[in-house]
Protein backbone atom coordinates (compact mmCIF):
# COMPACT_ATOMS: atom_id res chain seq x y z
CA UNK A 1 0.00 0.00 0.00
CA UNK A 2 1.35 3.67 -1.13
CA UNK A 3 0.70 6.35 1.23
CA UNK A 4 1.25 9.84 0.50
CA UNK A 5 2.13 12.70 3.36
CA UNK A 6 1.53 16.73 2.92
CA UNK A 7 2.09 19.31 5.52
CA UNK A 8 0.47 22.04 4.39
CA UNK A 9 -0.06 26.00 5.55
CA UNK A 10 1.67 27.79 8.08
CA UNK A 11 3.91 25.48 9.74
CA UNK A 12 4.02 24.64 13.74
CA UNK A 13 5.36 22.53 16.97
CA UNK A 14 4.46 19.25 16.34
CA UNK A 15 4.90 18.37 12.48
CA UNK A 16 7.13 16.44 12.73
CA UNK A 17 6.13 14.19 15.41
CA UNK A 18 2.96 13.54 13.63
CA UNK A 19 4.44 12.06 10.56
CA UNK A 20 7.01 10.02 12.69
CA UNK A 21 3.89 8.80 15.10
CA UNK A 22 1.90 7.81 11.67
CA UNK A 23 4.94 6.42 9.24
CA UNK A 24 5.92 4.13 12.56
CA UNK A 25 2.26 3.20 13.01
CA UNK A 26 1.98 2.43 9.25
CA UNK A 27 4.92 0.45 8.66
CA UNK A 28 3.33 -1.82 11.78
CA UNK A 29 0.28 -2.33 11.05
CA UNK A 30 0.01 -1.75 7.25
CA UNK A 31 1.24 -4.40 5.14
CA UNK A 32 3.71 -3.37 2.16
CA UNK A 33 4.03 -0.19 3.88
CA UNK A 34 5.55 2.52 1.39
CA UNK A 35 5.35 6.13 2.32
CA UNK A 36 6.00 9.30 0.06
CA UNK A 37 7.02 12.17 1.24
CA UNK A 38 4.95 15.17 -0.68
CA UNK A 39 7.34 18.21 -1.12
CA UNK A 40 6.12 21.16 0.23
CA UNK A 41 2.25 20.96 0.50
CA UNK A 42 -0.20 21.25 -2.07
CA UNK A 43 2.44 22.80 -4.30
CA UNK A 44 4.07 19.86 -4.39
CA UNK A 45 0.80 17.77 -5.33
CA UNK A 46 0.45 20.28 -8.21
CA UNK A 47 3.86 19.95 -9.51
CA UNK A 48 4.61 16.25 -8.83
CA UNK A 49 6.85 16.88 -6.21
CA UNK A 50 7.80 13.79 -4.09
CA UNK A 51 9.88 11.11 -3.01
CA UNK A 52 10.45 8.16 -1.63
CA UNK A 53 10.65 7.87 2.33
CA UNK A 54 12.77 4.90 4.18
CA UNK A 55 11.86 4.32 7.83
CA UNK A 56 15.04 5.82 9.12
CA UNK A 57 13.48 9.04 7.58
CA UNK A 58 11.26 9.15 10.53
CA UNK A 59 13.82 8.66 12.90
CA UNK A 60 15.14 11.42 15.24
CA UNK A 61 12.71 13.73 14.25
CA UNK A 62 10.26 13.93 17.21
CA UNK A 63 11.63 16.90 18.86
CA UNK A 64 12.26 18.82 15.40
CA UNK A 65 10.52 21.68 15.28
CA UNK A 66 9.04 22.52 11.52
CA UNK A 67 8.80 20.19 9.05
CA UNK A 68 11.11 17.81 6.67
CA UNK A 69 8.64 17.60 4.27
CA UNK A 70 8.51 21.87 3.42
CA UNK A 71 4.99 23.11 3.74
CA UNK A 72 3.57 26.25 1.39
CA UNK A 73 0.58 27.91 1.58
CA UNK A 74 -2.01 27.55 -1.47
CA UNK A 75 -5.27 29.11 -0.44
CA UNK A 76 -8.59 27.35 -1.02
CA UNK A 77 -9.82 30.16 -2.76
CA UNK A 78 -7.48 29.93 -5.93
CA UNK A 79 -7.40 26.29 -6.49
CA UNK A 80 -10.27 26.49 -8.31
CA UNK A 81 -8.46 28.91 -10.72
CA UNK A 82 -6.39 27.95 -13.36
CA UNK A 83 -3.01 29.99 -13.56
CA UNK A 84 -0.01 29.77 -15.71
CA UNK A 85 -2.22 27.25 -17.60
CA UNK A 86 -2.11 24.36 -14.45
CA UNK A 87 -5.58 23.15 -13.28
CA UNK A 88 -4.48 22.73 -10.12
CA UNK A 89 -7.48 20.06 -8.99
CA UNK A 90 -6.76 18.21 -12.25
CA UNK A 91 -2.90 17.86 -11.67
CA UNK A 92 -3.37 17.07 -7.91
CA UNK A 93 -5.51 14.25 -9.16
CA UNK A 94 -3.31 13.22 -11.87
CA UNK A 95 -0.04 13.32 -9.43
CA UNK A 96 -1.87 11.12 -7.08
CA UNK A 97 -2.42 8.42 -9.38
CA UNK A 98 1.16 9.17 -11.43
CA UNK A 99 2.96 8.38 -7.77
CA UNK A 100 1.02 5.41 -7.01
CA UNK A 101 -0.92 6.15 -3.88
CA UNK A 102 -3.53 4.83 -1.99
CA UNK A 103 -4.18 7.59 0.34
CA UNK A 104 -3.15 10.70 1.44
CA UNK A 105 -2.30 11.92 4.81
CA UNK A 106 -3.20 15.80 4.92
CA UNK A 107 -1.63 17.79 8.06
CA UNK A 108 -3.25 21.23 8.06
CA UNK A 109 -5.16 24.05 9.39
CA UNK A 110 -8.13 25.52 8.15
CA UNK A 111 -7.53 26.03 4.72
CA UNK A 112 -5.94 22.41 3.96
CA UNK A 113 -9.01 21.02 5.65
CA UNK A 114 -11.10 22.39 3.06
CA UNK A 115 -8.48 21.88 0.01
CA UNK A 116 -8.90 18.03 1.39
CA UNK A 117 -12.45 18.02 1.48
CA UNK A 118 -12.47 19.17 -2.08
CA UNK A 119 -9.88 16.43 -2.74
CA UNK A 120 -11.71 13.54 -0.78
CA UNK A 121 -15.00 14.62 -3.06
CA UNK A 122 -13.20 14.32 -6.00
CA UNK A 123 -12.95 10.93 -5.29
CA UNK A 124 -9.26 10.79 -3.52
CA UNK A 125 -8.32 8.75 -0.37
CA UNK A 126 -7.35 11.31 2.45
CA UNK A 127 -6.88 11.88 5.87
CA UNK A 128 -6.50 15.35 7.84
CA UNK A 129 -4.72 15.78 10.66
CA UNK A 130 -5.31 18.84 12.58
CA UNK A 131 -2.22 21.21 13.05
CA UNK A 132 -2.20 25.28 14.05
CA UNK A 133 -1.27 26.96 17.16
CA UNK A 134 -4.42 28.93 16.24
CA UNK A 135 -6.31 26.02 17.60
CA UNK A 136 -9.28 27.00 15.71
CA UNK A 137 -10.77 23.31 14.14
CA UNK A 138 -14.18 22.77 14.24
CA UNK A 139 -14.85 19.10 16.00
CA UNK A 140 -11.30 18.90 17.98
CA UNK A 141 -10.83 20.17 21.65
CA UNK A 142 -7.13 20.87 20.58
CA UNK A 143 -5.02 20.83 17.34
CA UNK A 144 -1.11 19.85 17.81
CA UNK A 145 0.92 22.58 17.88
CA UNK A 146 -1.43 24.64 19.88
CA UNK A 147 0.36 24.12 23.41
CA UNK A 148 3.64 24.80 22.60
CA UNK A 149 2.54 28.33 21.14
CA UNK A 150 0.83 28.67 24.47
CA UNK A 151 3.88 27.77 26.14
CA UNK A 152 6.20 30.36 24.57
CA UNK A 153 3.57 33.07 24.18
CA UNK A 154 3.50 32.65 28.26
CA UNK A 155 7.44 32.47 28.47
CA UNK A 156 7.18 36.28 26.25
CA UNK A 157 4.27 37.62 28.25
CA UNK A 158 6.53 36.19 31.59
CA UNK A 159 9.68 37.91 30.17
CA UNK A 160 7.54 41.28 29.33
CA UNK A 161 6.59 41.31 32.96
CA UNK A 162 9.86 41.89 34.56
CA UNK A 163 10.95 45.09 32.04
CA UNK A 164 7.25 46.11 32.21
CA UNK A 165 7.63 46.84 36.09
CA UNK A 166 10.88 48.19 36.12
CA UNK A 167 10.66 50.86 33.49
CA UNK A 168 6.40 51.18 34.99
CA UNK A 169 5.06 50.93 30.93
CA UNK A 170 2.81 49.36 29.48
CA UNK A 171 3.66 46.70 27.68
CA UNK A 172 1.81 45.94 24.47
CA UNK A 173 2.13 42.58 23.41
CA UNK A 174 0.86 41.46 20.02
CA UNK A 175 0.27 37.70 19.63
CA UNK A 176 -0.78 35.50 16.59
CA UNK A 177 -4.21 34.81 15.89
CA UNK A 178 -6.14 36.19 13.01
CA UNK A 179 -9.19 34.68 13.70
CA UNK A 180 -9.25 32.89 16.50
CA UNK A 181 -8.09 34.31 20.44
CA UNK A 182 -7.45 31.09 21.79
CA UNK A 183 -3.71 31.39 22.10
CA UNK A 184 -3.88 34.59 23.36
CA UNK A 185 -6.19 33.84 25.88
CA UNK A 186 -4.55 30.60 27.16
CA UNK A 187 -0.88 32.32 27.44
CA UNK A 188 -3.00 35.53 28.92
CA UNK A 189 -4.25 33.73 31.46
CA UNK A 190 -1.23 31.39 32.21
CA UNK A 191 1.17 34.32 31.81
CA UNK A 192 -1.16 36.64 34.36
CA UNK A 193 -1.86 39.32 31.63
CA UNK A 194 -3.85 42.29 33.15
CA UNK A 195 -5.83 43.44 30.08
CA UNK A 196 -6.60 41.07 26.86
CA UNK A 197 -7.84 41.32 23.69
CA UNK A 198 -9.43 39.17 21.36
CA UNK A 199 -10.81 38.79 17.83
CA UNK A 200 -14.11 37.82 19.30
CA UNK A 201 -14.48 40.54 21.60
CA UNK A 202 -14.53 44.24 19.60
CA UNK A 203 -12.32 46.19 21.73
CA UNK A 204 -13.33 49.95 23.05
CA UNK A 205 -10.14 51.99 23.01
CA UNK A 206 -11.60 53.99 26.25
CA UNK A 207 -12.18 51.14 28.34
CA UNK A 208 -8.54 49.70 27.84
CA UNK A 209 -7.43 52.96 28.96
CA UNK A 210 -9.60 53.25 31.91
CA UNK A 211 -8.94 49.34 32.93
CA UNK A 212 -4.69 50.88 32.77
CA UNK A 213 -5.90 53.91 34.87
CA UNK A 214 -7.57 52.23 37.61
CA UNK A 215 -4.77 49.63 38.02
CA UNK A 216 -2.68 52.89 38.80
CA UNK A 217 -4.68 54.40 41.06
CA UNK A 218 -4.33 51.05 42.92
CA UNK A 219 -0.73 51.61 42.84
CA UNK A 220 0.12 49.52 40.24
CA UNK A 221 2.10 51.13 37.76
CA UNK A 222 2.72 48.87 34.79
CA UNK A 223 0.00 47.04 32.80
CA UNK A 224 0.15 43.82 30.17
CA UNK A 225 -2.20 44.21 27.41
CA UNK A 226 -1.90 41.15 24.86
CA UNK A 227 -3.82 41.63 21.74
CA UNK A 228 -4.38 38.61 19.59
CA UNK A 229 -3.02 39.28 15.74
CA UNK A 230 -6.49 40.05 14.32
CA UNK A 231 -8.10 41.99 17.31
CA UNK A 232 -10.57 44.91 16.19
CA UNK A 233 -12.39 47.62 18.14
CA UNK A 234 -16.33 48.00 18.14
CA UNK A 235 -16.54 50.33 14.75
CA UNK A 236 -14.31 48.37 12.82
CA UNK A 237 -15.81 45.19 13.37
CA UNK A 238 -18.60 46.16 11.50
CA UNK A 239 -16.90 47.02 8.83
CA UNK A 240 -16.01 44.06 5.96
CA UNK A 241 -12.14 43.07 5.90
CA UNK A 242 -10.95 45.24 3.03
CA UNK A 243 -12.83 48.44 4.47
CA UNK A 244 -11.11 47.80 7.90
CA UNK A 245 -7.61 47.42 6.16
CA UNK A 246 -8.34 50.82 4.21
CA UNK A 247 -9.70 52.94 7.37
CA UNK A 248 -6.64 51.65 9.30
CA UNK A 249 -4.45 52.98 6.30
CA UNK A 250 -5.95 56.11 6.78
CA UNK A 251 -5.44 56.30 10.02
CA UNK A 252 -1.53 55.01 9.93
CA UNK A 253 -2.03 52.75 11.81
CA UNK A 254 -2.26 49.05 10.62
CA UNK A 255 -2.36 46.76 13.51
CA UNK A 256 -4.59 46.99 16.53
CA UNK A 257 -1.61 46.49 18.68
CA UNK A 258 0.10 50.00 17.10
CA UNK A 259 -3.59 51.51 18.38
CA UNK A 260 -4.11 50.55 21.02
CA UNK A 261 -0.49 51.06 22.49
CA UNK A 262 -0.73 54.49 20.86
CA UNK A 263 -4.42 55.06 22.06
CA UNK A 264 -3.46 54.28 25.89
CA UNK A 265 -0.30 56.90 25.59
CA UNK A 266 -2.07 59.69 24.30
CA UNK A 267 -5.27 59.12 26.31
CA UNK A 268 -3.63 58.64 30.07
CA UNK A 269 -0.02 59.61 29.10
CA UNK A 270 1.85 56.12 30.30
CA UNK A 271 4.86 55.37 28.26
CA UNK A 272 3.69 52.10 25.83
CA UNK A 273 5.99 49.55 23.68
CA UNK A 274 4.75 47.46 21.43
CA UNK A 275 6.19 43.54 21.15
CA UNK A 276 5.63 41.39 18.56
CA UNK A 277 7.09 37.66 19.07
CA UNK A 278 5.25 36.93 15.45
CA UNK A 279 6.47 33.42 14.28
CA UNK A 280 8.77 32.77 17.30
CA UNK A 281 5.45 31.15 18.74
CA UNK A 282 5.61 29.04 15.87
CA UNK A 283 8.87 28.16 16.15
CA UNK A 284 11.27 25.39 17.68
CA UNK A 285 10.62 21.95 19.26
CA UNK A 286 7.18 20.75 20.32
CA UNK A 287 6.27 20.57 23.91
CA UNK A 288 5.90 17.14 25.62
CA UNK A 289 2.08 17.67 24.83
CA UNK A 290 2.42 18.51 21.74
CA UNK A 291 4.79 15.42 21.28
CA UNK A 292 2.15 13.55 23.00
CA UNK A 293 -1.20 14.57 21.22
CA UNK A 294 1.22 14.20 17.83
CA UNK A 295 2.18 10.84 18.21
CA UNK A 296 -1.93 9.89 19.56
CA UNK A 297 -2.84 11.69 16.28
CA UNK A 298 -0.25 10.21 13.76
CA UNK A 299 -0.46 6.35 15.38
CA UNK A 300 -4.86 6.76 15.11
CA UNK A 301 -4.54 8.34 11.39
CA UNK A 302 -2.45 4.66 10.50
CA UNK A 303 -5.23 3.45 12.49
CA UNK A 304 -7.88 4.83 10.00
CA UNK A 305 -5.50 3.59 6.57
CA UNK A 306 -5.60 -0.31 7.88
CA UNK A 307 -9.98 -0.06 8.27
CA UNK A 308 -9.53 2.20 4.63
CA UNK A 309 -10.98 4.91 6.63
CA UNK A 310 -11.20 7.81 4.50
CA UNK A 311 -12.47 11.21 3.59
CA UNK A 312 -12.09 12.28 7.57
CA UNK A 313 -10.09 14.16 10.38
CA UNK A 314 -7.89 12.89 13.08
CA UNK A 315 -9.47 14.94 16.50
CA UNK A 316 -9.83 14.83 20.35
CA UNK A 317 -12.47 15.13 21.92
CA UNK A 318 -13.07 14.58 25.40
CA UNK A 319 -9.70 13.27 25.75
CA UNK A 320 -10.28 10.46 23.59
CA UNK A 321 -8.64 10.03 20.29
CA UNK A 322 -11.08 9.95 17.16
CA UNK A 323 -12.16 11.27 13.77
CA UNK A 324 -14.92 13.47 12.09
CA UNK A 325 -16.12 13.01 8.70
CA UNK A 326 -14.72 16.21 6.79
CA UNK A 327 -17.65 17.61 5.74
CA UNK A 328 -18.59 18.07 9.26
CA UNK A 329 -15.61 20.08 10.03
CA UNK A 330 -13.57 21.32 6.96
CA UNK A 331 -13.34 25.04 7.02
CA UNK A 332 -15.60 25.68 10.15
CA UNK A 333 -13.56 27.99 12.29
CA UNK A 334 -13.74 27.46 16.48
CA UNK A 335 -14.04 31.06 17.41
CA UNK A 336 -13.63 31.69 21.57
CA UNK A 337 -17.18 31.72 22.35
CA UNK A 338 -17.79 34.82 24.40
CA UNK A 339 -19.02 33.36 27.21
CA UNK A 340 -16.50 30.33 27.32
CA UNK A 341 -15.56 29.61 31.06
CA UNK A 342 -11.81 30.94 30.58
CA UNK A 343 -13.23 34.44 29.95
CA UNK A 344 -15.54 34.11 32.39
CA UNK A 345 -12.17 32.89 34.68
CA UNK A 346 -10.39 35.75 33.43
CA UNK A 347 -13.20 38.20 34.71
CA UNK A 348 -13.30 36.95 37.77
CA UNK A 349 -9.39 37.80 38.88
CA UNK A 350 -10.02 41.15 37.32
CA UNK A 351 -9.00 40.38 33.96
CA UNK A 352 -10.36 42.91 31.56
CA UNK A 353 -11.30 42.35 28.43
CA UNK A 354 -11.25 45.99 26.54
CA UNK A 355 -14.71 45.76 26.04
O1 LIG B 1 -2.49 30.02 11.04
C1 LIG B 1 -1.38 30.13 11.84
C2 LIG B 1 -0.82 31.52 11.81
O2 LIG B 1 0.36 31.50 12.57
C3 LIG B 1 -1.75 32.62 12.27
O3 LIG B 1 -1.86 32.73 13.65
C4 LIG B 1 -1.15 33.83 11.62
O4 LIG B 1 -2.10 34.82 11.42
C5 LIG B 1 -0.64 33.29 10.31
O5 LIG B 1 -0.44 31.92 10.50
C6 LIG B 1 0.64 33.93 9.81
O6 LIG B 1 0.94 33.40 8.57
P1 LIG B 1 2.33 33.51 7.80
O7 LIG B 1 3.25 32.49 8.39
O8 LIG B 1 1.98 33.18 6.40
O9 LIG B 1 2.84 34.89 8.02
Amino acid sequence: MKIGILTSGGDCPGLNATIRGAAKAIYEQVDNAQIVGIVDGYHGLIHGESHKMHPEDFSGILTRGGTILGTSRQPYKKMRVIEDNIDKIENMKSNYKKMGLDCLLILGGNGTHKTAKLLSDEGLNVIGLPKTIDNDIWGTDVTFGFHTAVDIATDVIDRIHTTACSHKRVMVIEIMGNKAGWLTLYSSIAGGADIVVLPEIPFDLDKIANSVQKRADKGKNFSIVVVAEGAMDKKEAKLKKKERAKLREERGEITATARIAKGINEKIGFDTRVVVPGHIVRGGSPSSYDRVLATQFGVYAAELIAKRCYGVSVAMKNNIVTHNPLEEVAGITKFVPVDHQMIRTGRMIGMSFGD
